[in-house]
């Protein structure tokens, strides 16, 4: 049989780098785009050529084109070159916070780099899986509208019909979404129409913190893998309000590529799934700080201060019930502690990396 055709956008981040290894191990042809905007958007701590250089080494079949997602004649050229039979969607402008800066930049990456490529997907490769991760940050602040109660170290929902967490059914208008939120809503709708209306095998994963030992974590995005680097390397790291108890539930980057790959052998078209960790991966950044305290034996300095990021969310847990009754084989397999243990031993590799002394030209 011939192998598989995959597109990874944005394969040197977190998501796509895990994509581009899991797909590669199968036997896929792999074609990965990403143009390191992650350091454009972040600064070098944002850098991941290392992950790019780590990919080149573990893979047999992958190929990466530094291109932009935003150049639509690239995009075609590529399309042109190529019959896609999966495209795994992962390029973006990933953070929240850095949109307000660069809004136009934001949109561009976003939204109109998304429809570039299903537009590329649609005139090339019709009958391709198209997957596009999209972000709980659609559904703007509305989670935080369910009642909730404080615990001594974490916010919880208050009532047991919440348990669960945020369905896909939570409105996604007349809510405050941060740019990034709306950039990626107007994403996740035309990928939903690209879906509905046009009957490609498109499907939207809205994620909650996404997470594993790939991640250049910087402050304005990766929240455990920036915690940890902040515990390895010293540096204050700071609580923006809810006193630290906000909860985040976490997913380890293998589960959601799991859950794509469980997607792209039965589409169901413009379906739309939560996928974050859940209940059991759920933490609260103050809970996250006593663990990584204990895991790397370091006490981390950080410091609270009193102003929320806007729109974040007080307590934000995927409802994973309707993706495990459309695709029973997928679970979340890893764990916090050992997605905590993997992040804490990349840290310590990437600072030996970048402390190790390059040999001198003979
Ligand atoms: N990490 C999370 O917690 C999280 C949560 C919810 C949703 N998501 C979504 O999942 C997807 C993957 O996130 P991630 O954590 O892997 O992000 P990441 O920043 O690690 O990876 C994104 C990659 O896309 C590349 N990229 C950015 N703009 C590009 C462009 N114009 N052309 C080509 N490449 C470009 C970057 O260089 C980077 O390597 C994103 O859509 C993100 O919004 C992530």
């Amino acid at each position: 049989m011939k192998p598989r055709t995959v597109l990874v956008t944005g394969s040197s981040g977190l998501i796509g780098s895990e994509a581009v290894e899991y797909f590669d191990r199968q036997g896929c042809r792999v074609i990965g785009v990403d143009n390191n905007m992650r350091r454009v958007f972040f600064g070098a701590a944002g850098d991941t050529t290392w992950n790019l250089e780590r990919l080149k080494r573990a893979t047999r079949r992958f190929t990466p084109e530094n291109l932009d997602i935003r150049d639509r004649a690239a995009m075609d050229a590529l399309f042109r070159a190529n019959r896609f039979d999966l495209v795994v969607h992962c390029a973006a402008q990933p953070s929240h916070d850095k949109a307000r800066e660069i809004p136009i930049l934001d949109f561009e990456v976003n939204a109109l780099g998304t429809l570039n490529l299903l537009e590329a997907t649609r005139q090339h490769s019709p009958d391709a899986v198209f997957v596009l991760m999209s972000t709980n940050k659609v559904y703007g602040d509305a989670p935080n509208e369910l009642p909730l109660r404080e615990l001594a170290t974490r916010y919880d929902y208050a009532r047991p019909e919440d348990a669960e967490g945020i369905a896909e059914t939570c409105r996604i208008d007349q809510t405050l979404h941060s740019l990034f939120g709306a950039s990626k809503a107007a994403a996740d709708i035309l990928a939903q129409e690209y879906g509905r209306y046009f009957g490609m095998k498109v499907g939207i994963f809205r994620g909650g913190c996404l997470t594993g030992p790939s991640h250049s974590g910087v402050e304005l995005h990766g929240f455990l893998s920036y915690l940890v680097k902040v515990a390895m390397t010293g540096g204050t790291y700071t609580v923006f309000g809810y006193k630290g108890k906000q909860v985040r539930d976490n997913i380890h980057s293998h589960d959601v590529v799991r859950a794509i790959d469980e997607f792209a052998a039965n589409p169901r078209p413009g379906e739309v799934y939560n996928l974050g960790g859940g209940r059991a991966n759920s933490i609260s950044i103050l809970e996250a700080i006593a663990w990584v305290e204990s895991l790397t034996g370091k006490k981390l300095a950080w410091k609270h201060v009193g102003e929320p990021r806007r729109g974040d969310h007080i307590c934000y847990i995927s409802d994973l019930r309707k993706l495990q009754r459309h695709y029973p084989n997928w679970r979340v397999t890893f764990g916090l502690g050992e997605i905590l243990k993997q992040i804490v031993e990349s840290q310590a590799e990437q600072l030996q990396a970048s402390r190790a002394v390059p040999a001198s030209p003979a």
